[in-house]
């Protein structure tokens, strides 16, 4: 890690530049490196002291941006959803970094200046730190309120994982990482062809079932073009997306957020799948098989002969799974882990389960829309 003097950006702010996990960071003199914190498939994230304001902040490069037109559009996305949530469970962009110069080559990279938050659940969930059934709850209720926000906004987040969701302390949560997020604007919605791979991503299976590289590289064992195609990190996918689905809905999200409140009782992944059919395989086995007439939302009709012809199995009880989860949770997971997206929970049902309920109601709805319904900001419900 180092630190040397720099130029000026193309707004004439005095820049500063370092090195740090490999990766230089050309930023405003206003932020001084403490250290690396993180990288994901995008880019390398760092943390630093915001000298005008005496804070600190976490500043996300996204190298050689304009490089690719898709990668260039997703980040433009994830940018402008970023600007419109103001929301407690939803990480904050405070500023992004002007080009360096006002000539055009010279602008490669972008820089996003976070919140900076201490840790992520990912890390918390290898660690050895206790989490207690307050803990979960209280983690499970600030992430529901967070995809209630981004659902009533009409956005699916797509790639809800551990790591994706930032911490601090004192068990604050935060949802981040928006760079697969969509909008859907005339319906619920959204086509299966937008959910590309990230073309400048490195892959990384070992951690979470990686991402869409991984993923065009992986043998196609059905011998179809069915199982083709889809990014969202593999182990939190819904099976919908593996059943070939050309539609595909908020219920995605809602499937992740199953197995992540699985994942915390377990500590480890619930569905580690190798590849799609493993992945699916491993859903089978806890959830069961669905019956013929739980698959209608499958359209393709090779997808549902391969899941007619799975072996049969009953779905698992999750007492025994999770023995040390109380009965609302057990609950809250079996209504979430559903094969069939329409029957799965929304975050707002969610939010009115008896698991969460209790916080929910000991919360004010900040925006003071106290009403018969939620509040679409807060996800406030009057007890
Ligand atoms: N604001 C923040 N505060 C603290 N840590 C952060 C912050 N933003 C990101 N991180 C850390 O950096 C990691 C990578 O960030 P992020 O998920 O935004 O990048 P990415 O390249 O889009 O990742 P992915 O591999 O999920 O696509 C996070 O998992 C987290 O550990
Ligand atoms: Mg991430």
């Amino acid at each position: 890690m180092s630190a040397d003097g720099g130029g000026r950006t193309c707004a004439g702010r005095p820049t500063t530049n370092f090195v740090s996990a490999g990766t230089r960071f050309i930023v405003d003199a206003r932020y001084e490196l403490i250290k690396a914190i993180g990288h994901g498939a995008y880019g390398v994230v760092v943390s630093a002291r915001d000298n005008d304001t005496g804070g600190k902040v976490a500043i996300k490069k996204i190298p050689c941006v304009f490089e690719d037109a898709v990668d260039a559009k997703r980040v433009l996305r994830e940018i402008k959803l970023l600007r419109h949530f103001r929301h407690d469970n939803i990480i904050g962009l405070i500023d992004l970094q002007p080009p360096p110069t006002a000539v055009l080559a010279d602008f490669v990279d972008i820089y996003m200046v976070f919140e900076l938050l201490e840790t992520d659940m990912q890390r918390v969930i290898s660690s050895r730190q206790v989490l207690s059934e307050d803990h979960i709850k209280y983690f499970v209720y600030q992430l529901l309120r967070g995809v209630k926000g981004l659902h009533s906004a009409g956005v699916i987040h797509r790639d809800l994982k551990p790591s994706n969701l930032l911490l601090n302390a004192d068990c604050d949560l935060k949802v981040c990482d928006l760079g697969l997020a969509r909008g859907i604007t005339r319906s619920e919605r959204g086509s299966a062809a937008d959910l590309t791979p990230r073309k400048s991503a490195s892959s990384k299976t070992g951690q979470d079932g990686g991402t869409g590289v991984a993923e065009e590289e992986e043998p196609d064992q059905t011998g179809s073009e069915l199982l083709t195609e889809y990014v969202v990190t593999r182990w939190y996918r819904a099976p919908e997306i593996m059943l070939s689905c050309s539609e595909y809905t908020r219920a995605v999200d809602m499937w992740a957020v199953g197995c992540i409140i699985t994942e915390l009782y377990l500590r480890k992944t619930l569905f580690p799948g190798k590849d799609y059919i493993h992945q699916l395989r491993l859903i089978a086995d806890v959830c069961g098989t669905p019956p013929d007439e739980e698959l209608n939302f499958v359209k393709s009709k090779k997808a549902r002969r391969f899941m007619s012809d799975m072996r049969r199995r009953e779905p698992r009880d999750f007492r025994e799974l999770l023995p040390t989860a109380s009965a609302e949770a057990i609950d809250m997971i079996t209504r979430l882990l559903v094969w069939h997206p329409e029957r799965r929970m929304t975050a707002v049902e969610a939010l009115r389960h008896p698991c969460v309920l209790l916080l929910l109601s000991l919360r004010a709805c900040p925006h003071a829309r106290i009403s018969a319904s939620c509040c679409d900001t807060c996800a406030y419900l009057p007890a």
